[in-house]
């Protein structure tokens, strides 16, 4: 999960994630990051802390780091907030293998939109839109991947929305 300073957006998509992870017993890694170095080591901001606490997840736990070349090896699928991330994140990439691994997080819940998770940075009503486009977005990476995941780990957990 990747946007701009990983204190707003990003923070939000990998905790709303990791709880679907845990809901459906996945066996998947998620982790954020951002394009900028300006909050390396911040805390995510306290409206995306407060808006993921009044949707029952903490998210204090995270810490803002920037996304380094490695990450487009280390994880199968890289999700910008914006097209502006996605262009920086492809900048990073040296291979074709690594540039099929970025993608727009809600060509997800809106296939072929291109559209963006809006900045909340300057927006303090933005948070709560932020974490509904996301937790929608989310909903249909867990359902495109799902089954994929279950034919590897072999289980016969029934998907379910929540
Ligand atoms: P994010 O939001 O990319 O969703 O974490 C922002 C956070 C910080 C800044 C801009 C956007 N900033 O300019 O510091």
């Amino acid at each position: 999960m990747v946007c701009l300073g990983n204190i707003c957006r990003s923070p939000l998509a990998e905790g709303i994630m990791q709880r679907k992870i845990s809901e459906h017993g996945l066996d998947w890694q998620v982790d954020s990051a951002g394009t900028g170095a300006w909050h390396v080591g911040e805390l995510p901001d306290r409206r995306s802390i407060a808006t993921a606490r009044q949707f029952g997840i903490d998210i204090t736990n995270q810490r803002a780091r920037q996304l380094k070349p490695h990450d487009l090896d280390r994880f199968d699928l890289v999700l910008a907030m914006d097209s502006q991330n996605y262009r920086d994140i492809l900048r990073l990439a040296t291979t074709k293998e690594q540039e099929e691994k970025v993608q727009l997080i809600m060509n997800f819940a809106s296939p072929g939109r291109n559209q963006a998770v809006p900045d909340p940075y300057w927006d303090d009503e933005g948070f709560e839109k932020v974490f509904g486009m996301l937790e929608e977005a989310c909903r249909q990476v867990v359902e495109r991947f799902f089954r994929t995941s279950q034919t590897i780990l072999n289980t016969s957990q029934p998907l379910c929305d929540s």
